[in-house]
């Protein structure tokens, strides 16, 4: 991964060398955490046929998938620094940069595609944006949906929290989703999203989460075998434009970086929608065991609201704040 990062470097390095700032260049570069065929991949793919069109075919995107630019927690600072265009990653690798979007990573907060897509592209989600730019120098311009993280592992089946004692499992470095699993009676293992497929194959860990989409993805059904099919978490992921590369653009190019977002994120929710059940189905036609968490997850949700919620009530603007927010999802207030 620092082999990968210091080559993208030396790329961009080069670049503004030879004098072709970034911000000029006609082939804009999107880092890419996960592997084709994945809703980052089809964010992009929606968001770069949008943005062409716009354009008149002038300017051009190039993905780079599978973390070749560098793990997604990199990239938001590559982007930052204005070394990279756009990265399409999980929100939860935002979250270090931006404490505030820990919102969006705070278990069962959120319980379906729809309060995602409120949350997202709502007041909320307006907030996030300016807190992003203004804390992490980068600007999101869209949405992909992708799913409730499930939680995978080679060893066992796994329904009640009991059955993960002893499983070694591979969490991102996000404070809220370390708590989550410390909530849940074991420690997880911080690990980069680059590193996760070796450390799976290696067995440096045995599992992790996240959603069906990803999982496939990312070819997890080769190292992990059962799957617990929990809802603690929606998994969000923002496509950025560096905050620097999209205010030396003219306003003819930030008009169409937006649309283009905005459109790219629509289709997200859609394509969620038609592929979920279908990629489910073929993980389990792979070989995965999916598992039902025991008691409908009333002692994993219990457990993580009661321990991880209170920890971060001043990180997430106050009490008064998430009470707003769960009130516009309409639901009950704590
Ligand atoms: C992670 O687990 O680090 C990310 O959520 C993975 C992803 O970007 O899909």
């Amino acid at each position: 991964q620092r082999f990968i990062k210091s080559i993208s470097f030396a790329l961009c390095a080069g670049a503004i060398a030879v004098g072709s700032s970034v911000a000029q260049a006609n082939t804009f570069r999107i880092a890419v955490g996960d592997g084709a065929g994945g809703t980052q991949h089809e964010l992009g793919l929606k968001f770069s046929e949008v943005f062409k069109e716009k354009t008149g075919g002038k300017h051009d995107t190039k993905m780079f998938l599978n973390g070749q630019l560098g793990d997604e927690q990199a990239t938001v600072n590559d982007a930052s620094m204005g070394l990279l265009d756009f990265s399409i990653l999980a929100i939860n690798n935002v979250t270090p940069f931006s404490p505030s979007v820990g919102v969006l990573t705070l278990p069962y907060m959120v319980h379906s595609l729809d309060d995602a897509m409120t949350l997202t592209q709502g007041e909320v989600g307006k907030q996030l944006v300016e807190n992003t730019i203004r804390d992490a120098g980068v600007r999101i311009i869209g949405w992909a949906y992708s799913g409730f993280r499930v939680l995978t592992n080679s060893k066992q089946p796994v329904s009640s929290l009991a059955d993960l004692e002893g499983l070694k499992i591979r969490v991102p470095n996000n404070e809220i989703m370390i708590d989550t699993y410390r909530a849940w009676g074991i420690n997880p293992t911080p690990m980069a999203w680059s590193e996760t497929f070796t450390g799976l194959q290696l067995g440096v860990v045995d599992g992790q989460d996240n959603p069906y989409i990803t999982v496939s993805a990312m070819k997890f059904d080769e190292v992990q075998k059962y799957i617990t099919n929990i809802r603690y978490l929606f998994s969000i992921e923002p496509l950025i434009v560096s905050e620097s590369v999209f205010q030396s653009q003219p306003a003819d190019m930030q008009k169409a970086i937006l649309e283009a977002g905005q459109a790219a994120t629509d289709h997200s929710a859609q394509w969620l929608v038609e592929q979920e059940d279908k990629i489910k189905a073929e993980l389990t036609a792979n070989g995965m065991e999916i598992t039902e968490p025991a008691d409908g997850e009333k002692q994993w949700m219990q457990q993580a609201i009661d321990q991880v919620w209170p920890k971060y009530y001043k990180q997430l603007g106050g009490k008064d704040n998430l009470n707003k927010i769960l009130t516009s999802l309409g639901r009950d207030t704590i």
